[in-house]
């Protein structure tokens, strides 16, 4: 297999250091890439020979995105739910259902197609990593499919047959059916099990009684918690040693000191909290405190129509309180942790000998530019287990 070298690397984020947001920036760097994984990072002086070379002109580069959270299986838009909310009525999870409508009315290979459109969309703006659920589905049938074309598309997938409770079943029998049949079903297509856990979706002792089941299946656990309201989502997320809760808008002082003394991910989803105008999560006392973060899209049909990763960073600085290096980390490596992928030969969201060569090449000189120059395409290149796409341009190559 031939060595590459990129060159020319004017600011070079590797977030490789321990618990660290801030550390980790080299310049004037290099780094070989061969067999699809990182075999050289140093100083660009001191490069070893390769077979070929890409000099990018001084610009930044800097791990791939990780998005640990999206919703891509379905079919149809909710444009005017949306455009409704934009005047003033409240999202409830009641249209959850409407997609359920249309993804149940969808060919499998329909819906593979749509959730590859968006995969595509999203690794144009720099994601190398992604993670998708099932949950429009909401019957064996249903999940099943989500469940096979979402391990087509994504890297890393979760069962959310949780997501509501669907018309026409009893809540009963439908707990009984997501905890048996249906999880037997999806069990060898997905990663993790995920419930939501909030008024309209799930109760905090279903959702126990969810997560515990998937967990006696083999799969990780995640929640959705405490978005619209203090579900108790966050708390049960630490008690059962979640790899991530998602969303966290609403958290009282127990709730962070909770997750500050946990090893679970509060994944927060900034492009949501604009589309559905909840309140942002408290990320800065989150931080303060010692938690764990991530920000993800949430890219869906309802709460959050977007791919875009810069986005999501953009407004974590702007909106949010953080610094660009902590949102940065949130979305590189956060996302990996959420995902159980932080560390091993299998790790994404970080730079570092040996490991995956997940990264991407951004028009501009430092990774600040993403939140300086919001809503700029910046990404121009990305690198995905070493193989590289270009768009629009590639950077000079010598
Ligand atoms: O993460 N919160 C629950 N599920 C999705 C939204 C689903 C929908 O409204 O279609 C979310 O925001």
């Amino acid at each position: 297999m031939t060595a590459e070298l990129l060159t020319g690397i004017g600011e070079l984020t590797t977030q490789s250091a321990e618990f660290s947001h801030d550390d980790d920036r080299l310049t004037d760097a290099a780094l070989v890439i061969e067999n699809g994984r990182i075999a050289w990072i140093g100083p660009a002086a001191e490069a070893p020979p390769s077979d070929s070379r890409v000099d990018v002109g001084g610009r930044a580069v800097l791990p791939g995105w990780v998005d640990s959270h999206t919703h891509l299986v379905f079919a149809g838009d909710r444009a005017a739910e949306f455009e409704a909310r934009m005047a003033g009525q409240r999202y409830e999870a009641g249209g959850i259902l409407a997609t359920m409508t249309a993804t149940r009315a969808a060919s499998e290979a329909d819906l593979v197609a749509n959730a590859r459109r968006l995969r595509r969309e999203a690794e144009a703006q720099g994601t190398t990593f992604l993670e998708t659920k099932t949950g429009y589905g909401l019957d064996l049938l249903g999940e099943l499919r989500s469940a096979r074309a979402a391990a087509e598309v994504a890297d890393v997938v979760s069962f959310l047959g949780a997501h509501v409770v669907p018309p026409g079943i009893d809540r009963r029998d439908y707990l009984d059916l997501v905890t048996g049949p249906m999880l037997a079903a999806v069990a060898p297509h997905v990663d993790f099990i995920d419930a939501f856990c909030e008024t309209g979706a799930f109760d905090v002792d279903e959702c126990r009684e969810v997560l515990l089941a998937g967990r006696a299946a083999g799969l990780g656990l995640r929640l959705h918690g405490n978005q619209l309201g203090f579900s108790g989502g966050v708390r049960l997320a630490v008690e059962l040693g979640c790899a991530s809760v998602d969303h966290c808008n609403h958290l009282d002082d127990t709730d962070i000191d909770a997750l500050a003394g946990s090893n679970t991910v509060a994944t927060l989803l900034p492009a949501c909290d604009l589309s559905t105008r909840e309140p942002f999560p408290p990320a800065r006392r989150l931080l303060d405190a010692g938690a764990h973060i991530a920000l993800a899209s949430n890219c869906n049909p309802g709460t959050s129509y977007t791919t875009s990763m810069p986005f999501c960073v953009a407004t974590a600085v702007l909106q949010m309180g953080l610094t660009v290096r902590e949102a940065v980390w949130a979305a590189t490596r956060g996302a990996a942790r959420a995902l159980g992928r932080e560390h091993g030969p299998d790790a994404v969201g970080s730079l570092r000998v040996g490991g995956r060569a997940d990264l991407q090449v951004l028009d501009a000189p430092a990774v600040a530019h993403l939140a300086y120059r919001p809503g700029v395409p910046l990404c121009m290149a990305t690198w995905t287990e070493g193989i590289r796409a270009a768009r629009p341009a590639p950077p000079t190559a010598r």
